[in-house]
């Protein structure tokens, strides 16, 4: 068994198989009606759990889906609506669900609940989002952008705007598939320092995007930031939007992602989002194929 916590707590052969298998799964299904079984049913009489304490429309109905596809069942359950959102401990959540279900998926605020649950479940558990990171978002984007361009090592990815919990994973995920990764942002918004000697910092926009491989942006205001930080975030940000000018920097056949949900024309422009380098809706149907890939190295399946 093997939890998927964190790019950089898998080893880089299990995350190249994880790829591997989903392009494989995905090119298997191709042309098949979304709630089609796979042929092989390697979740089948398994039951999972999803838990949420915050929104989400790609991870849950991906997670959802890619079960039912690989033969099992979910539940889907609401942090708030659950004993551990009025204080029952996730030391104790973790051991009741793992006598219910065979693996565990959450999203949740701090990353130390996840650890926790991790900790003292007896299945695996799946990390679908932290304050800190978002290890399954960048597995799909990997996945995207092989898919398109071919092989991701050696290429330059610039990453324009808050150096938040899904630039972390692009960092971690730079050292295991061994990517050039600039960061242009503001200096107030620079990532955590944990992540210092993973990427390079080049402060002004078009600069950094120079013969870029692939650009990436996401929202300006994360979903653990204060609204109270709003208005200042966006005034720190607005010189890092993603337009059509700073995509002309980029190389011709460069790539446009996005984890989404994205907030048109303030991170990035709808004619960068609609336009011919944008993969976003690639990045999100490659959600489901890399996480069902990713269930099953959890399970070793
Ligand atoms: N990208 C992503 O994780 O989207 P959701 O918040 O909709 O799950
Ligand atoms: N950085 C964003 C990603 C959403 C998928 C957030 O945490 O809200």
């Amino acid at each position: 068994m093997n939890h998927f916590l964190d790019i950089n707590a898998t080893s880089a052969n299990a995350l190249r198989e994880i790829i591997d298998h989903a392009h494989t799964m995905k090119q298997a299904r191709a042309g098949q009606p979304k709630g089609m079984l796979d042929a092989d049913q390697p979740l089948a009489n398994h039951m999972v759990a999803l838990i949420f304490e915050k929104p989400s429309t790609r991870t849950r109905v991906s997670f959802d889906v890619g079960v039912r596809q690989m033969g099992g069942q979910t539940m889907v359950l609401s942090g708030a609506d659950m004993q551990l959102g009025h204080g029952e401990t996730i030391a104790d959540t973790a051991r009741v669900l793992s006598r219910y279900v065979d693996l565990i998926m959450i999203r949740t605020f701090e990353e130390q609940t996840l650890l926790e649950m991790a900790e003292y479940a007896t299945v695996p558990v799946i990390n679908g989002l932290t304050n800190r990171t978002h290890p399954c978002q960048i597995m799909a984007d990997v996945m995207t952008f092989e898919e398109h361009n071919g092989p991701i090592k050696g290429k330059k990815v610039v990453w324009c705007g808050d150096g938040n919990n899904v630039f972390a994973s692009f960092a971690h995920a730079a050292e295991k598939f061994e990517f050039d990764l600039v960061f242009t942002g503001p200096e107030p918004l620079d990532p955590e320092p944990a992540l210092n000697g993973l990427y390079r910092t080049v402060r002004n926009p078009d600069e950094a995007v120079q013969a870029a491989d692939l650009v990436v942006a996401d929202t300006w205001v994360s979903m653990h930031d204060p609204q109270s930080a709003r208005e200042r975030r966006h005034n720190q940000l607005r010189g890092y939007q993603v337009n059509d000018a700073l995509m002309d920097k980029a190389k011709d056949d460069a790539l446009f992602m996005h984890c989404l949900p994205a907030h048109r024309d303030e991170e990035a422009t709808s004619s960068v989002m609609d336009g011919p380098h944008s993969v976003i809706f690639d990045e999100a149907e490659n959600r489901l194929h890399a996480q069902k890939a990713i269930m099953r190295y959890c399970l070793g399946r």
